[in-house]
């Protein structure tokens, strides 16, 4: 596999230029357990060296945290990244199973501010709603998102964990450029609508949790015995109890395949989420996260993996024996709303 620089892609016919891969960069210092600073920095920068250029942050990772930590590596390579960070939800520190959405168009001004101050820039590049508010029209918040952008604070827009017909109406106000939301071997609930209404309008599919949160690379089995106590992985359904010993049984292919392709699991599971979405034709930028710079190099890698039809038809069934949901409340996301 190659080292060379990733190719780059318009993030659908709205949006910016950026490498063909991103990287998330929330573990860094929020919901993962501990993190090593300087290490997450020195990922950052190999990432750079890659031709990864979309960075994806959020104003609820550790209340504004780590839009902070981010801050220094954008300021120093300003011309060469796109800065991608999202409004809508807060997770309090101090209880951090709790989630507060708002949607209102003064939320999201205040938002929108700080958010400028934290990361110490002119202008957010691509600028998500994190989570949908069904009590307030999106027609309103977009309609408020789009005004950012006509005052320069803002470039592209981006929606999170929409439904098909909250994408359409959003669109209809203002040109998406991305829709973000959970897209992986093991989930695979939007490929129902969402994806096809994505194509349809020329939004762009940005995959989070595409290694869904690293359970795919084989790295952890049992969230409870495994991960720290503050591990929010410890709240998802698929990662705790028998329904962990069921999914992990799940990862059989993907083990046969890395070993004949000379690859590890979650290279196989980078390239399954990039093949997936080209059969769609969409416009496709996973943004697996990883704290370390060897993790970022064997990610970018799989960019320049292809998977035979052989291999996609043994990975195909797998989405569908997965137990237990990717939340506890799924009404969060798009699947819980349709
Ligand atoms: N819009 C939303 O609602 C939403 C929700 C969740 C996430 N996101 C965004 O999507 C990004 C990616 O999702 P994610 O971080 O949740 O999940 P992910 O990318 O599926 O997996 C991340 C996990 O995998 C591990 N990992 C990464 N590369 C690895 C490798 N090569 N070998 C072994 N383990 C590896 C990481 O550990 P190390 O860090 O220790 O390497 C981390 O624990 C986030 O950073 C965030 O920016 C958005």
């Amino acid at each position: 596999m190659t080292e060379a620089r990733i190719p780059a892609v318009r993030l659908g016919e709205h949006g910016p230029q950026v490498g063909v891969q991103g990287l998330g960069c929330m573990g860094m210092s929020f919901a993962y357990g501990p993190t090593d600073a300087g290490q997450a920095r020195a990922a950052l920068e190999r990432a750079l060296e890659l031709g990864v250029t979309l960075y994806d942050t959020a104003d609820a990772y550790g209340e504004g945290d780590n839009e902070r930590f981010l801050s220094p590596f954008f300021k120093a390579h300003r011309d060469e990244v796109v800065i991608a960070t999202k409004f809508a939800l807060s997770i309090p520190k101090d209880d951090p199973a709790k989630r507060i959405i708002r949607n209102d168009a003064p939320y999201i001004r205040q938002a929108v501010e700080a958010s400028l101050k934290r990361l110490d820039v002119d202008a957010i590049d691509l600028y998500y709603m994190h989570r949908r508010d069904p009590d307030v029209p999106i027609e309103e918040s977009v309609g408020t998102m789009a005004e950012l952008v006509r005052e320069g604070k803002v470039k592209h827009l981006g929606l999170s964990e929409v439904t098909a017909d909250e994408l359409r109406a959003a669109h209809a106000v203002h040109p998406i450029a991305a829709v973000q939301s959970e897209w992986s071997l093991f989930s695979r609930d939007i490929e129902a609508k969402v994806v096809p209404a994505a194509r349809d309008l020329g939004v762009a599919l940005v995959p989070y949790s595409p290694l869904g949160r690293g359970f795919l690379t084989g790295s952890f089995t049992h969230a409870e015995q495994e991960l720290t106590a503050d591990d929010f992985r410890r709240q998802q359904p698929r990662f705790t109890g028998a329904n962990a010993d069921s999914n992990a049984a799940l990862l059989a292919p993907l083990r046969t395949i890395a070993a004949a392709r000379d690859a590890t699991p979650g290279q196989i599971a980078l390239a399954w989420v990039q093949q997936r979405a080209t059969i769609d034709t969409l416009p496709v930028v996973p943004i697996p996260g990883t704290r370390k710079p060897d993790r970022v190099a064997e990610n970018v890698a799989a960019t320049a993996l292809i998977l035979t039809a052989g291999e996609l038809a043994q990975l195909e069934p797998i989405a569908a024996k997965v137990a237990g949901d990717r939340y506890a409340d799924m009404a969060f996301t798009s699947a819980g709303r349709e």
